[in-house]
């Protein structure tokens, strides 16, 4: 890697930022593409991420990444903000411009782009969403926006899918999102779904924990996508497959995310053959582990 003095920097700002992949990802297209560009982390404290934001910009910082806890708060420093990214009320993704950041959610367009590269389609779909929280949100209203049929969301605290479901449907203008308490999904009409698992339910260490056990809800799944990458698979993923269905982990909407901001930093198009390549040493952080 070589830096000078026209070396560019991006990097992720969040808390905490130690167990990143971004680094490998960013750093690994850079590379290939003979980009001078450099990724690394930025650990933010507590109240801080305003000033963060004010003094990447006087730096220069080509673009950031936003995790945990700061998708939320880094709205109000933004000079600007894309439209997907203002309607689920979280931002991932800084690019420079003139007189401040621009945000954006690539998180969504990397799920939509990692179910497209696997074939999994959302227009038409009946879909299952499993859970309410952040990521839940943000994933039923990619739903409705992309045009799924119905999505049926199951959250352990019903209220709280209530609330989203309320919150998206005005947005896209249609009653795409219909709420429900996870415990009455033997209630789903018949017929078979895609069931995406939006909790945080399963993710290591707890890796025999599922939301719903019962065989009887996963003959209804024609295909399961975790959002949770680690472990590999998921006991979702695993009561998927033993029904017959196809089971795909987070990773690959890791992936994209990552991409689609590369993307937008430096105004590419990333290859199908590069994706690949930073894909598989992704993969190999997780194959060695489990
Ligand atoms: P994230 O930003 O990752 O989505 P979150 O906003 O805290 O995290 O949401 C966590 C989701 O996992 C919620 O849907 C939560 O259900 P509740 O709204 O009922 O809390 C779900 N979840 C977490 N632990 C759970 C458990 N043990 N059983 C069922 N659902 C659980």
């Amino acid at each position: 890697m070589k830096i000078d003095g026209k070396t560019n920097v991006c990097g992720l700002i969040g808390n905490p930022v130690e167990h990143t992949l971004s680094p490998m990802i960013h750093n690994t297209l850079a590379g290939r593409l003979g980009h001078n560009l450099v990724y690394v982390p930025f650990p933010v404290e507590p109240g801080r991420v305003g000033e963060a934001v004010r003094g990447a910009d006087a730096l220069h910082l080509l673009g950031l990444n936003v995790t945990v806890p700061y998708k939320s708060d880094v709205i109000e420093t933004l000079k600007e903000i894309d439209e997907l990214a203002r309607n689920i009320g979280a931002v991932n993704t800084l690019v420079r411009t003139e007189g401040g950041y621009k945000g954006y959610n690539t998180d969504m367009e990397g799920l939509y782009r990692a179910m497209s590269s696997e074939g999994i389609r959302i227009e038409g779909e009946q879909i299952v969403l499993l859970g309410a929280g952040g990521a839940a949100r943000a994933v039923a209203y990619l739903c409705a926006v992309k045009g799924a049929e119905r999505v049926y969301m199951l959250n352990r605290t019903f209220d709280k899918a209530q609330t989203v479901a309320e919150e998206v449907n005005r947005v896209v203008g249609r009653e795409a999102i219909l709420p429900m308490a996870m415990k009455d999904y033997t209630g789903l009409p018949e017929g078979k779904y895609l069931a995406i698992q939006g909790t945080s339910v399963g993710l290591a260490p707890h890796t025999e924990d599922v939301v719903i056990a019962d065989d009887a809800f996963y003959e209804k799944i024609h295909t399961g996508f975790d959002l949770i990458y680690s472990p590999w698979e998921t006991k979702f993923m695993r009561l998927v497959k033993g029904h017959g269905g196809h089971a795909y982990n987070g990773l690959k909407m890791l992936l994209y995310q990552g991409i689609i901001a590369y993307e937008l930093w430096n105004d590419v198009q990333v290859s199908e053959e590069d994706a690949q390549v930073v894909y598989e040493r992704l993969k190999e952080q997780f194959i060695s582990k489990d």
